[in-house]
C-alpha cells in the first residue's frame, strides 16, 4: 500500500474568466437533440463535458420526476443502466437511450431478483424497501422505491406494524435505521464506490484543510459519516455548499460530483474525497459514458431501453408510490 496522501489532492478552485467554447462533438450533440426532439438527463456524476450540454443534471430523485415530467420523444439518459431503466419505467412511451448498456452498477448487481424473491416467500410479511439503485425485477417485488435524497421520508411513512427489509444497500439502510429510529433488515449490499474511501484518508485531508466541512453520501460506512458535518444526497450537497458560510469543502462521493459543485456554485473550492491509494474516487460504471457514446446514441438512436411490460407495469407502483409521498 503507497504511503498514505502520497498524492496531490483533486481540487477544484473557483472558476475564473469564460467557460471554454463548446467542442465539435457537443455542438453536434446539440444540433442531433434538435432533430430527434431529444431531452438529455445526466447523473452528477457525468463527465463535465456531458454535464455542459444536458438540460438537466441532477441525483436519482430529481431525475425521475424529470422522466415522468418530459414530453420529448427521445430521452438521452446519461447515467447508469437502473436509472435509463427508471426513465423508461415511469414514462413508457418514449424512445430511451442509454449512451453505453454496460453501464450497471455493482449495488444493483448485489440484489438478484431472484434472491429478493426467495427470501420474501419465507418472510411473506416484510415490506420491502428499495433503494432505486437496483433492477426493474427488484423494483416490481418492492413495496416502496427510495433514493437518497428522501428514504428518511419514505421509510417514515411505512405503517409502524410492519417489518422493513431495505434493500440492496446496507449502509444507506443503517444511517436511514439510525435517522428514523425504525429498526430495519438490511440486505448485505453496497456500492463498491463510496466503501472506498477510508478514515485514516480522510482524517489527513482534513488535517490539509483545517475547518473545511465534510460532506459526505450516506453509501459511506458508519466510520466514514461520522467524520461527516452534513451527510446527504448528491443533490442536497448543492444547496449545502452553496448555503454554508465556508468558502472550501471536502467532498466524500464520486468525483464526477465536483463538475456540478463548481458549476453551481464557482466561487468556493471542493476537494475530492480521498481514498487508501488515490486522491479521488471514480464510478467505473458512470464514467462508461463519454461525449462521443452520447452523440452516437443520438445519431443511431441505440443502444435503447427495452422491458417487458409485465415487469414494467409491476415495477412502475412502488416508484409512483414514492414520487407521491415525496412530494
Ligand atoms: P444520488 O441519488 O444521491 O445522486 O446517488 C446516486 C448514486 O448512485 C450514488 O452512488
Ligand atoms: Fe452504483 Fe456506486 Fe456507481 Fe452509484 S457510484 S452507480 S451506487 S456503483
Amino acid at each position: 500500500m503507497p504511503e498514505l496522501l502520497d498524492y496531490e489532492p483533486v481540487v477544484f478552485a473557483p472558476a475564473r474568466g469564460e467557460p471554454e467554447p463548446l467542442s465539435p462533438v457537443q455542438e453536434n450533440i446539440l444540433e442531433l437533440k434538435k432533430q430527434r426532439n431529444a431531452i438529455i438527463l445526466a447523473h452528477n456524476y457525468q463527465v463535465g463535458e456531458i454535464q455542459r450540454v444536458a438540460d438537466f443534471v441532477g441525483d436519482s430523485l430529481g431525475l425521475a420526476y424529470k422522466a415522468a415530467e418530459a414530453e420529448a420523444d427521445v430521452i438521452l439518459f446519461c447515467g447508469v443502466h437502473f436509472m435509463a431503466e427508471t426513465a423508461k419505467i415511469v414514462n413508457p412511451n418514449k424512445t430511451v437511450l442509454l449512451p453505453d448498456m454496460e453501464a450497471g452498477c455493482s449495488l444493483s448487481d448485489s440484489c438478484p431478483p431472484e434472491q429478493l424473491a426467495a427470501y420474501k416467500e419465507k418472510h411473506p410479511d416484510v415490506y420491502v424497501v428499495a433503494y432505486i439503485n437496483c433492477s426493474a425485477g427488484v423494483k416490481a417485488l418492492s413495496d416502496v422505491i427510495c433514493t437518497s435524497g428522501n428514504a428518511v421520508k419514505i421509510v417514515e411513512n411505512i405503517p409502524e406494524d410492519r417489518p422493513i427489509l431495505f434493500v440492496p444497500d446496507q449502509n444507506l439502510g443503517q444511517w436511514v435505521a439510525s435517522r428514523t429510529g425504525r429498526e430495519m433488515r438490511l440486505w448485505p449490499g453496497s456500492c463498491y464506490v463510496h466503501i472506498l474511501f477510508t478514515v485514516r484518508a480522510l482524517e489527513q485531508l482534513k488535517e490539509k484543510y483545517p475547518g473545511a466541512p465534510v460532506v459526505a453520501h450516506p453509501e459511506c460506512t458508519e466510520a466514514v459519516r461520522d467524520l461527516a458535518d452534513e451527510v446527504c444526497s448528491t443533490e442536497k450537497m448543492v444547496g449545502f455548499a452553496r448555503t454554508h458560510p465556508a468558502d472550501t469543502f471536502i467532498v466524500i462521493t464520486e468525483a464526477g460530483m465536483l463538475h456540478r459543485l463548481h458549476r453551481e456554485v464557482p466561487e468556493k473550492t471542493f476537494v475530492a474525497g480521498p481514498t487508501e491509494n488515490c486522491a479521488c474516487n471514480e464510478c467505473r460504471f458512470m464514467k462508461m459514458n463519454t461525449i462521443d457514446k452520447a452523440r452516437d446514441a443520438l445519431e443511431n438512436l441505440q443502444p435503447e431501453i427495452v422491458m417487458p411490460e409485465e415487469i414494467r407495469r409491476a415495477a412502475y407502483q412502488p416508484i409512483k408510490r414514492m414520487l407521491d409521498w415525496s412530494r
